[in-house]
């Protein structure tokens, strides 16, 4: 007989684990566990009807698109989503050579191979490449303050704008052209907003900025799509371990709640009523969703500081709005079309007026490779102003972008697009944005304290409530890498109660 409150688990039956959330970092965490005999009892509780999460392609324009995850960041051997590709053939020849390994871009982005001006014509790619590499060096130098006792300024943004604000003295260009340069500079801000998923570089804090780690090879994607790679983390489960639409609602801990003659520490209810007694629990939503549903999710709530750190954390929304074309208005070869709004600067703020500039945030396009004869464009954008874009319909969507293409191109005779296909990543109930940052007020400690799992304190009751998710990544959020690593770091956290052989993971 057990005493009530014991939670112990009945003898040579092991522990039941709940993974809430099938993305990359809950399925990681499943396959882990799966592999190890101790843990035959592995459930993973996906809100949605699918797995993979933010990791999600689409058939469309006769091709596959990405909805969610677009590159491989850092395609090298020490990046597990890589290697997982390559092991299951997803990689072509071109992404798998050691030339392409090797590539350090430094995490920028590459420079377009055309870019238009808002008044219609070309801007020089000269000096876009020079505002380029100004630009980079200015954001190489803002991860330099990680080891230092104080940033001189609270934000990324803060500080590239300063140190802009005393080069534009020294240029010697008239007035003109100072002004198309500061636009240029611009786009590079926009596209920088993209990167980090967030409103403004003033919102992304300068301290921790460095604590982000660029793996080395140049940027790939998965030519069959990126969902090939949860597919297989899915394959390799055992049949019964996946089950969908079944949105939690509370996880309630610290708990005692019986059933069938055992007694389990935490019970997860969900949102049609059902409830799973379980050991352990593996939450991987989204820090977004954690956000919107932090008062009602935990039961007893988060601690106080957890809470403060979810609060604080950076989540925005960065979209991709697809555009196919019958015959391209861009040049053979051309692989990324930049948009320059000659009346922006970054030293100048503007009082956001979405209704009518939201376009202005759109940073540009890549080429997608042509499908058949599907010509198709992925423009990104970030922000406020890519959250009301979600709020349009598509004809307002494609009529605004037909509107913005024919102005740049200068040729109003432009055949507007024939289709169009946009995420909604804000308005997404079970996401509420894109990825994470580390927001101004927050640091890479906030990101640990994050991934801390509950009770606090381990003397006194055994692990409950477990966190994982790209959010939880000190030095590689908002990446899935980030969020593979970060599903198999609690997996193995478990492991280790079971199996002295393996190690505690650090934070
Ligand atoms: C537009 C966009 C572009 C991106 N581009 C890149 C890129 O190029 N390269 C890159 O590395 N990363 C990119 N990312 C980020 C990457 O997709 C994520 O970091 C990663 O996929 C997150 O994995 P995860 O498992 O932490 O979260 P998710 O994939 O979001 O998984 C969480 C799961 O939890 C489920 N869930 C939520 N609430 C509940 C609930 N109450 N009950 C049950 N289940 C729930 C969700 O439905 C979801 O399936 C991009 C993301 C977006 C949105
Ligand atoms: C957990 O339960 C114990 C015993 O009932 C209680 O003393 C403690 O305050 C609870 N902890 C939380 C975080 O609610």
């Amino acid at each position: 007989m057990k005493s009530s409150g014991s939670n112990t688990e009945a003898p040579g039956r092991g522990p039941r684990v709940l993974v809430v959330g099938g993305g990359i970092a809950g399925l990681g965490a499943a396959q882990r566990l799966c592999g190890h005999p101790a843990f035959p009892h592995v459930r993973v509780l996906e809100a949605t009807a699918r797995a993979g999460g933010r990791i999600r392609s689409e058939r469309s324009f006769g091709g596959v698109v990405e909805i969610g995850a677009h590159w491989i960041h850092g395609p090298s051997q020490g990046n597990p989503v890589f290697q997982l590709a390559a092991k299951h053939g997803l990689l072509g020849h071109q992404e798998l050579s050691e030339e392409n390994q090797q590539i350090e871009t430094g995490g920028h982005v590459g420079l377009p191979s055309e870019s238009y001006a808002s008044s219609g014509g070309r801007v020089s790619l000269e000096l876009v490449a020079e505002m380029g590499s100004l630009f980079y060096s200015l954001l190489d130098q803002s991860r330099e303050f990680l080891h230092v006792a104080e940033a001189p300024v609270p934000s990324v943004g803060e500080y590239l704008k300063n140190e802009i604000h005393q080069r534009v003295a020294g240029w010697p260009e008239a007035e003109e052209a100072k002004k198309l340069k500061l636009a240029i500079l611009n786009n590079f801000f926009n596209v920088e907003c993209c990167v980090s998923g967030t409103h403004s570089m003033d919102l992304v804090a300068l301290g921790p900025f460095g604590e982000y780690t660029v793996l080395p090879g140049l940027d790939c994607t998965v030519p069959g799509g990126y969902q090939g790679v949860t597919n297989c983390l899915v394959a390799s489960l055992p049949q019964d371990v996946m089950v969908f639409n079944k949105p939690v609602k509370t996880i309630h801990w610290n708990g005692s709640f019986p059933e069938a003659g055992e007694t389990f520490p935490v019970l997860v209810e969900c949102e049609d009523g059902g409830c799973f007694p379980a050991h352990h629990v593996v939450v991987t939503v989204p820090l977004g969703f954690l956000k919107e549903r932090l008062d009602t999710f935990f039961e007893p709530p988060l601690p106080l500081e957890k809470a403060e750190v979810v609060r604080k954390m950076g989540f925005g929304t960065n979209n991709k709005i697809y555009l196919e074309f019958e015959e391209p208005f861009w040049e053979p070869g051309c692989q990324h079309i930049q948009l320059v709004w000659e009346d922006t600067s970054p030293l100048e703020d503007v009082a956001p007026a979405p209704q009518d500039t939201w376009v202005k945030k759109l940073v540009g396009f890549w080429v997608l490779p042509a499908f058949g004869s599907a010509h198709v464009l992925c423009g990104f954008i970030a922000g406020l102003e890519s959250e009301f874009m979600e709020t349009l319909s598509d004809e307002e969507v494609l009529l605004s972008l037909t509107r913005l293409l024919r102005r740049v191109t200068g040729d109003p005779q432009l055949p507007a697009p024939k289709s169009v296909l946009r995420t909604r990543w804000h308005s997404a109930p079970y996401t509420r944005g894109s990825y994470s940052y580390v927001a101004v007020g927050t640091t890479g400690d906030d990101i640990d304290l994050l991934a801390e799992p509950l009770p606090a304190d381990t003397e006194k009751a055994q692990l409950q409530v477990l966190f994982a998710g790209e959010a939880t990544h000190r030095t590689f959020y908002s990446t899935t890498h980030g969020a593979l690593l970060s599903g198999w770091r609690e997996a193995d956290r478990l492991i280790a109660l079971r199996d002295p052989q393996v190690q505690l993971p650090r934070p």
